[in-house]
């Protein structure tokens, strides 16, 4: 299957994405690599790596105009699943209903735990015995739909959120690559 990947920022997940489907028995390859923001770390990344890149930031033109530029370059490219890694923006009922059931995200909590932003202090803040993330597919509600995918880490005495989410980001990237090949075989 052709993957296209959305980010925000520096991409890791989205590297260990790639990293994984040089496998041969990957299931897909990354099309494309789009991002919201064009000094992205993880768009240079990629572009190095030779693969197709798309940037567009959506301030000045506006939602609607953004998703549907996004959207092309998805289509040009032949992309038939999107994988979110570290894509900051919620997306529109529009969009995600014409990909329905071929978005998938990665959030860094055990869902339904911790939905939004800062889901390792929340998760410590809360006394929490473990912490982890999961792999699910995209709906118009933020951070819900099927989960196809967990992994669990312990919470240890004296964690901060930056230990934690150093702690977990080394399972997102194992657990990605992972749940991405299962969803594309499905
Ligand atoms: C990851 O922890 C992801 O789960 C969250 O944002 C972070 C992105 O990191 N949504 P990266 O850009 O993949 O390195």
């Amino acid at each position: 299957a052709k993957v296209g990947i959305l980010i925000s920022g520096r991409g890791s997940n989205m590297q260990s994405l790639v990293a994984a489907s040089r496998a041969a028995d990957a299931g897909y390859d990354v099309a494309l690599v789009a991002s919201d923001k064009p000094e992205a770390a993880g768009l240079a990344w990629a572009a190095e790596q030779g693969i197709a890149t798309f940037a567009l930031s959506p301030k000045g033109i506006g939602k609607p105009a953004y998703e549907a530029a996004i959207d092309q370059a998805l289509r040009s490219a032949g992309v038939e699943v999107i994988a979110l890694a570290g894509y900051m923006r919620l997306l529109s009922g529009d969009f995600v209903a014409r990909w329905r059931g071929r978005i998938v995200n990665i959030h860094p909590s055990l869902l339904p735990l911790y939905k939004g932003l800062d889901t390792h202090a929340r998760a410590i803040a809360a006394g929490d015995a473990k912490a982890g993330c999961s792999v699910h597919i995209v709906t118009e509600e933020l951070d819900d739909g099927e989960v196809l995918g967990q992994a669990e880490v312990p919470i240890l005495p004296g964690d901060d959120a930056t230990a934690l989410a150093a702690r977990v980001l080394v399972e997102e990237h194992r657990l990605y690559p992972q749940v991405l090949t299962e969803f594309v075989r499905r």
